[in-house]
């Protein structure tokens, strides 16, 4: 079980930074870009000396501030030294940052929490040389009084999805500059929903995914309900929204069940409207067809055969488009690649998973934090669950009435607790309960059978020993290897390959 050290939650203010076209400049000229790049840490040194400069990041810095005005101070004598300085390179170097104020845990050297996550996408947002500031922030300083400019640039929404959120721009004496607008959410073409809860960790998964996208026309996330399959895909696809200039769009397959209506489903996800006399697939793929544009596939196990059908037809016939699919199991169409998306136990994942809880818990008892009595058994509980993010968040939502003891003594009968989550989300997605009634009746009748007989391993088994105990009338001992491979494929049961001493 993971057991942070040192835990503590503060509120905090970051600068994040980074050099603008730092790749363009390394080709130009590398040995300039060495030496410019030395200087560049200098200057940020100096500048955050107020704060903690906790990370170099390679083309910029992480830190963070006590002082809401010391974070805003530091980046602006950052920017006028930047701007001072005679570069070598063939252009200036030009930095943009982002700075935004909420709580966040520190350990062993590093700071954790959403708030380093919102001035990351803040800080994308800015263009090199402008300083991009938070609501949160903003409002903890008084320009009068701490001499700071901070100018309006409206409402935005930014890639971790959230509701729009008005931000500001920090006036530099010396250094006014008008810039392009802010590259927030609002340039692109996308019906990436507002997420209402903060996305955590999967930065490693994250990147294999991005890295899957670039090489893979079809790419589908397989996994069991719950374990963040769909939350993974449209994040994903919100990082990867630069590399498609005709947007990125998310086709919801849950909330129907009709596989008549996956195609019109698809065609009103991305705007298209039925035309008379002419089939919508027809006028789909007219549409379609120059575009390049990433479509998510979202939910397709109740509708696998349509589904497939559709990407089929559609990758055929629009050479620009990108399908990211999740699914329980894959589409089985050729060229598709699939990825398993892990839960939040492997090492390092459990600190995610923690991070989570937290998260959530604060959405019943605001300021909810780790402490020396919680955080271990926070570790349990979310070791207890599996990892799985939808478990957590469920457990977590009971610290309405409980304690996190009381929430780890009753996960003993984790599926009786586990029955009070949101009205207002899909019924399978209401508790895990029902993600897993739901698992089980897709299932065919053989593989329920196997499955219901498999439950009486509980701490996993070995083939030989499932062979055994569940080969017998109505299944044939012979037919136990089929039945499970399938079971595998489903996600219902997975794969341990660690040996066993
Ligand atoms: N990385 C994450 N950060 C925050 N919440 C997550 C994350 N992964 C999953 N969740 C949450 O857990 C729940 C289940 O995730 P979901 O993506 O719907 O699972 P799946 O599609 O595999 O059934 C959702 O409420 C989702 O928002
Ligand atoms: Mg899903």
């Amino acid at each position: 079980v993971y057991l942070p050290v040192n835990v503590s939650a503060r509120l905090l203010t970051f600068l994040f930074t980074d050099i603008e076209g730092s790749t363009r400049l390394w080709e130009a000229d590398a040995d300039a870009m060495r030496a410019s790049l030395a200087r560049h840490d200098e200057i940020l040194a100096t500048a955050c000396v107020d704060g903690d400069l906790f990370k170099h990041t390679g083309d910029g810095v992480c830190a963070a501030f006590d002082a809401p005005t010391a974070a805003l101070r530091a980046a602006a004598a950052a920017q006028r030294a930047l701007a001072d300085e005679p570069w070598a390179t063939a252009d200036p170097i030009r930095v943009r940052m982002g700075v935004h104020t909420g709580e966040a845990e520190y350990r062993d050297g590093d700071y954790f929490g959403v708030a380093l996550n919102r001035t990351a996408r803040l800080m994308d947002a800015a263009h090199g040389g402008q300083v991009v500031v938070s609501a949160s922030t903003g409002a903890l300083v008084d320009p009068a009084a701490d001499g700071v400019a901070l100018r309006d640039l409206g409402e935005h929404r930014f890639k971790d999805l959230r509701e729009r959120e008005r931000v500001f721009e920090m006036g530099i004496d010396g250094l006014e500059r008008a810039f392009p607008p802010l590259r927030s959410l609002e340039t692109y073409a996308t019906n990436l929903p507002v997420q209402l809860t903060s996305f955590v960790g999967r930065s490693a998964e994250l990147a294999e995914v991005s890295a899957l996208l670039g090489e893979s026309r079809l790419v589908t996330l397989t996994g069991v309900g719950g374990v963040g399959k769909t939350r993974l895909a449209v994040q994903a696809a919100a990082e990867t929204i630069d590399h498609y200039p005709d947007g990125v769009w998310l086709v919801e397959l849950a909330p129907i069940t009709d596989p008549g209506l996956v195609l019109g489903q698809a065609a009103a996800a991305l705007g298209v409207r039925e035309e008379p006399g002419r089939p919508l697939e027809d006028v789909l793929v007219d549409r379609l067809h120059d575009r390049t544009l990433l479509v998510v596939l979202d939910n397709c196990e109740h509708l696998i055969d349509e589904a497939a059908k559709l990407a089929e037809r559609l990758l055929r016939a629009v050479p620009g488009l990108t399908l990211l699919a999740t699914s329980r199991e894959g589409l089985g169409i050729g060229g598709e690649r699939l990825w398993q998306v892990p839960s939040l136990t492997r090492q390092g994942a459990q600190a995610d998973a923690m991070s989570l809880f937290v998260e959530r818990a604060r959405m019943v008892r605001p300021g909810f934090r780790l402490d020396a009595d919680t955080t271990d058994t926070v570790a349990a509980i979310c070791a207890r669950l599996d990892g799985i993010p939808l478990a957590i968040e469920l457990a977590a939502a009971r610290l309405r009435v409980f304690t996190v003891t009381q929430v780890a003594e009753r996960l003993g009968d984790r599926f009786r607790l586990l029955t009070g989550g949101s009205r207002t989300a899909l019924p399978r997605q209401r508790t895990l309960e029902a993600t897993m009634d739901w698992s089980y009746d897709l299932l065919a009748e053989r593989e329920q059978t196997l499955l219901r007989r498999l439950s009486v391993f509980a701490g996993g088994f070995t083939f030989d020993a499932a062979e055994e105990v569940c080969g017998g009338d109505p299944l044939d001992r012979a037919e136990v290897l089929d039945l499970l491979t399938h079971l595998i494929d489903t996600s219902l049961v997975t794969v341990d390959d660690t040996p066993r001493g």
